[in-house]
């Protein structure tokens, strides 16, 4: 059996269990094992949680998840930064393989917590950080890796993708939509992080690294949210048979790269217009390839909750792909100066 502590059971945690404990029959096919939720570590213990757990699983204090030498994989779904960082590099220290779904906290801390799971040869995985359900970051780091990527787009949040497309289709509010996007399950526990761009520009951050194979810093990404939309705009825009989507990009030039978050306007008939609601596309830009594209569920419960484990099986597979693909190339962002339309 492999024993897993989980940190974390809000929305993508709770997705978690719940596919846990409905797949577990495929599980034990292919890994040969079940995957055993031994302990969760929660901030509130006595809440009550519509989520079936074995009994004695809930713990108030991670150093029971860290000292337990039979949980060999820790997977970290909070929307903490700091004590997730500590405890993650704790984690790794003891040889335990991490998987995480925290945007914020793979886009701060990747590199370092990468190469510390090459020094330690455990795996520090992190599919679901960027795209919901859609597998990018596997095949980024692995199948088009014989690609050199010179461009990579994409609708990157859902939480905003949800209020645009209700925006554009029911003529709402930005506020009105957002209500319903925190009731599905998309919005962050602070949704300024999604209308004001941070979350796109994070998983942009991650994306554009990971496909120029050098750091692309958050504060060499240009951003600007959603939030400044206003309803006058989007009948304006309507008028001109396009929409709005919030798109990020990161693009190889002769002489460094750019990287920018920003409400785009988009004809009706584009491909990005066809992604509505809360699902994500990614566009990648290879030598060899040429253009691959990506599209799914980016945001909720059960698609970041299946990427999640999706990283699990690779591990419970012995699929111990060096976490850092990063070198030392050091790029230079050209950003220009930059003026917005809304
Ligand atoms: N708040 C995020 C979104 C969740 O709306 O895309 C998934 O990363």
């Amino acid at each position: 059996m492999i024993n897993i502590g989980l940190l974390g059971l809000g929305v993508v945690g709770t997705g978690v269990v719940e596919i846990l404990e409905e797949r577990q029959r495929e599980i034990s096919l292919l890994v040969g094992e079940e995957i055993n939720i031994k302990k969760v570590l929660v901030k509130n213990v006595n809440k009550k949680r519509d989520v079936s757990l074995k009994q004695n699983t809930i713990v108030s204090n991670f150093e029971e998840i860290l000292n337990d030498d039979e949980i060999t994989i820790v997977i970290e779904v909070t929307s903490d930064i700091d004590k997730s960082y500590e405890y993650i590099k704790a984690a790794l220290n003891k040889g335990k393989s991490v998987v995480t779904a925290n945007k914020a906290l793979v886009s701060k801390y990747f590199e370092e917590l990468s190469s510390l799971a090459d020094e330690k040869g455990v795996s520090f995985l992190y599919e679901a950080s960027v795209g919901g359900g859609i597998p990018i970051i596997k095949p980024l780091k692995e199948e088009i890796i014989l690609n050199e990527i010179t461009d990579v787009q994409g609708i990157l949040n859902g939480t905003c993708n949800y209020i645009l497309t209700r925006m554009f289709n029911e003529g709402l509010d930005y506020s009105e939509v957002l209500t319903n996007a925190q009731e599905l399950g998309y919005a962050e526990m602070n949704p300024a992080a999604d209308v004001e761009g941070d979350d796109t520009l994070r998983k942009l951050r991650i994306l554009g690294s990971l496909s120029l194979q050098g750091k692309v810093g958050e504060e060499d990404i240009i951003l600007e949210g959603i939030n400044k939309i206003t309803s006058f705009d989007v009948r304006q825009i309507k008028l001109m048979q396009s929409t709005v989507k919030l798109i990020g990009e990161v693009m190889e030039l002769d002489d460094g790269y750019n990287a920018l978050v920003l409400p785009t306007i988009v004809k009706n008939n584009s491909y990005f217009a066809s992604v509505n609601m809360a699902y994500n596309a990614v566009i990648f830009k290879g030598d060899n390839i040429g253009e691959l594209k990506f599209y799914g569920s980016g945001a909720g419960k059960l698609p970041t909750g299946d990427a999640v484990l999706r990283d699990v099986l690779d591990i419970a597979l012995g699929y111990n792909r060096k976490a850092n693909p990063l070198g030392d190339k050091t790029l230079k962002n050209n950003n220009s100066e930059f003026k917005s339309k809304f």
